[in-house]
């Protein structure tokens, strides 16, 4: 499968060398710069699995589209790929932003990061997915034989089970959380590993996990 990664950073690297290296998909990095060290050391590292170029250039490579940008260039990015008619979206941004108590959520409650990305991507399918656990767990989900938890939402019911899927094979329990207004829950779920991995002294190395009676 194709997929387009705008952003090769933390996240973006990490999704792309695991849906590389795990399940064979071929990935098109979207950045600004895409002659950059940090770009360029991916590409090499996935061999002739990977590719890098413009935001413009990596949409029309792939159906599903992953949005790794910071929260404050997702607007710009999004409009950088210019049309996005049916393509499926997978929004992994959080809408960080320091404010007087430190670091914190810039919206919530009543419009989530998930929302705006939709409507700025006109014709573009969202899905809140990738954003509630750290870079690091993207490449290695499992903890002592369990898998970790990746929650997916949005409202486009008869391509859901392909984003499930897709972040499977990544190696996470996928639980789907209903539609895309959920993702209000999601960035605010994603707030409170940020706080406890950073705030609270339990570093990045855990994550959330569903049990079951
Ligand atoms: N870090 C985590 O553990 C984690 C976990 C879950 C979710 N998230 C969320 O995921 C997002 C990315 O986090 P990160 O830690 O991966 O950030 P990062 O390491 O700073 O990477 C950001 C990437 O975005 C690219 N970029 C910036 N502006 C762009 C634009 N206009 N068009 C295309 N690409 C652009 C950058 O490359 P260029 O500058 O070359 O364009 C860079 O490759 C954030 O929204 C964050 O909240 C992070």
């Amino acid at each position: 499968m194709r997929i387009a990664i705008i952003g090769a950073g933390n996240v973006g690297g990490t999704l792309g060398t695991a849906w590389a290296q795990k399940a064979g998909h071929e990935i098109f990095f979207g950045v600004r710069n895409p002659t950059s060290d940090q770009t360029q050391a991916v590409v090499r590292r996935l061999g002739g699995k990977a590719q890098a170029g413009t935001p413009a250039q990596a949409a029309p490579f792939a159906e599903f589209i992953v949005l790794t940008t910071p929260w404050n260039a997702a607007e710009a990015a999004i409009r950088s790929m210019g049309d996005l008619k049916g393509k499926i979206l997978l929004d992994a941004t959080n809408p960080l932003a320091m404010g007087p108590d430190g670091l914190g959520l810039e919206i919530g409650h009543d419009i989530s990061a998930g929302e705006k990305v939709q409507a700025w991507a006109t014709g573009a399918s969202v899905f809140k997915a990738l954003n509630t656990t750290g870079f690091g767990n993207m490449a290695d989900p499992v903890f002592r034989g369990v898998k970790s938890v990746m929650f997916v939402a949005g409202d486009d019911t008869a391509n859901k089970p392909r984003v499930i899927a897709l972040v499977a094979a990544l190696g996470f329990e996928v639980v789907d959380a209903g539609p895309l207004r959920n993702a209000r829950l999601l960035e605010a779920h994603a707030m409170l590993w940020i706080e406890l991995a950073i705030k609270r002294g339990l570093g990045r190395d855990w994550a959330f996990a569903i049990v079951r009676r």
